[in-house]
């Protein structure tokens, strides 16, 4: 590798413009630098968010990227600081040098040092995993037909029903006021405020081209109750997704054969919460399979001490007032003794999926989805 490889942080609109020329030629390559992927993540792009772009340039050339974009989680109620991992990218003829592993270690370093706990990191890949980036969580993951749901909306009837109304493009961020607080309902969810949303409905999947998103509000009585976003692929016959949806999930099941209709599409993936028993049975009941996956992405410890201050309440709260405590030992092993009073032994990377997953891989502390509006 050239000695003459520099990590640096954007400062400049100049600067911020240069790294999306070398985005979009990876990852839009038909897009001039400030539509594309600058339409796609407005507030990572954003002139105030430049210093948190880190990018590697040789002899003054930009040849790889990684965007950090700090967001603040609401698990019932307490706030987890968290930096969102995405847009990482390397010009192919500098792949495979380590040039965004070096990158990606010197944004662990900076975020660990302004003790971040976590980092949400929008990808799977060796790269991240090789970093001690881990899956965490789970959620319940449905592809339904059009005749899927027949049987399944037949046992709404009376129970929960509304009506659904597509809003189109100049309109959209205007119900930004009033969707965000059926958002802001959700237990578990990014803060976000109604400026945030109505940015969020103006890009992502609706700003890319080749995708067909949309937003259907639901109503009953004229009373906004829900809302569902969610998208197709133009070139491909994969199933509409949903993006996000906010309100009650018998209500947003209940809107899906409305939803398919409008695509003019047979098949709907839609993921809900695994702890939402009464809609799995609902599902299962009919001969519905359900899968459970992670969550999007990967999650990585930054500061493990402001991970466990933070989630301590939580931890309390669900086991009876007792804790985890944990102290590292000459293997650089966390032991201690968990809330049921079994003596535990974790490595650091371990800790998310121990504090996230179910039990009884772990302590089934919820996590907010990472794939929804605030996805990076
Ligand atoms: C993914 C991408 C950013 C990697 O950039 P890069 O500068 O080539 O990354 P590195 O050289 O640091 O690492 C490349 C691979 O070698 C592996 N590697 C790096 N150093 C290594 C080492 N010392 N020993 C073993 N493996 C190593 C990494 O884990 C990574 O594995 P992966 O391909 O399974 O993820 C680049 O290929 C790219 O831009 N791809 C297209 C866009 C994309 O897919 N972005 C990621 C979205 S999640």
């Amino acid at each position: 590798m050239s000695n003459s490889l520099t990590i640096s942080q954007a400062s400049s609109t100049k600067d911020i413009l240069s790294l999306l020329s070398m985005l979009n030629s990876v990852y839009r390559p038909t897009a001039a630098p400030h539509q594309g992927m600058a339409l796609e993540f407005p507030h990572l792009f954003a002139q105030g968010n430049a210093k948190n772009l880190y990018y590697a340039a040789i002899d003054g050339q930009v040849v790889s990227m990684i965007g950090v974009y700090p967001q603040v989680l609401a698990i019932e109620g307490i706030e987890l600081p968290v930096a969102s991992i995405g847009c990482v990218a390397t010009l192919p003829s500098f792949e495979k040098r380590g040039i965004a592993t070096k990158i990606l270690n010197q944004v662990f370093d900076d975020l660990t040092k302004q003790d971040f706990p976590l980092a949400l990191i929008s990808g799977e890949r060796g790269l991240y995993r090789r970093l001690d980036a881990v899956p965490v969580g789970s959620m319940y993951e449905v592809t339904f037909t059009a005749d899927d749901l027949r049987p399944v909306i037949h046992d709404l009837k009376g129970i929960a029903a509304s009506d659904v109304e597509e809003i189109g493009a100049p309109q959209r961020s205007q119900w930004a006021s009033a969707l965000a607080p059926i958002y802001w309902r959700q237990p578990n969810r990014f803060r976000r405020t109604v400026q945030h949303m109505a940015t969020l409905l103006e890009s992502l999947w609706f700003a890319r081209s080749g995708y067909d998103q949309r937003l259907f509000v639901l109503s009953d009585c004229n009373q906004v109750t829900g809302y569902v976003v969610a998208y197709r692929s133009l070139h491909s016959s994969s199933p509409v997704t949903i993006t996000e949806w906010g309100g009650n999930s018998l209500t947003v099941l209940a809107s899906l054969p409305q939803i398919l209709d409008a695509f003019g599409s047979n098949a709907i993936l839609v993921n809900f919460h695994s702890q939402d028993q009464v809609l799995a049975f609902l599902i299962t009941s009919h001969g519905v399979k359900m899968a459970t996956t992670p969550l999007q992405g990967t999650v990585r410890v930054l500061s493990l001490k402001s991970l466990l201050a933070r989630t301590h309440p939580l931890i309390e709260e669900r086991y009876g007032r007792r804790g985890l405590y944990l102290s590292q030992d000459q293997t650089q092993m966390w032991t201690g003794v968990n809330p049921l009073g079994d003596a535990i032994s974790l490595s650091q990377a371990d800790i998310p999926g121990y504090l996230f997953n179910v039990p009884p891989h772990g302590l089934g502390l919820p996590f907010p989805w990472t794939h929804d509006l605030n996805y990076i």
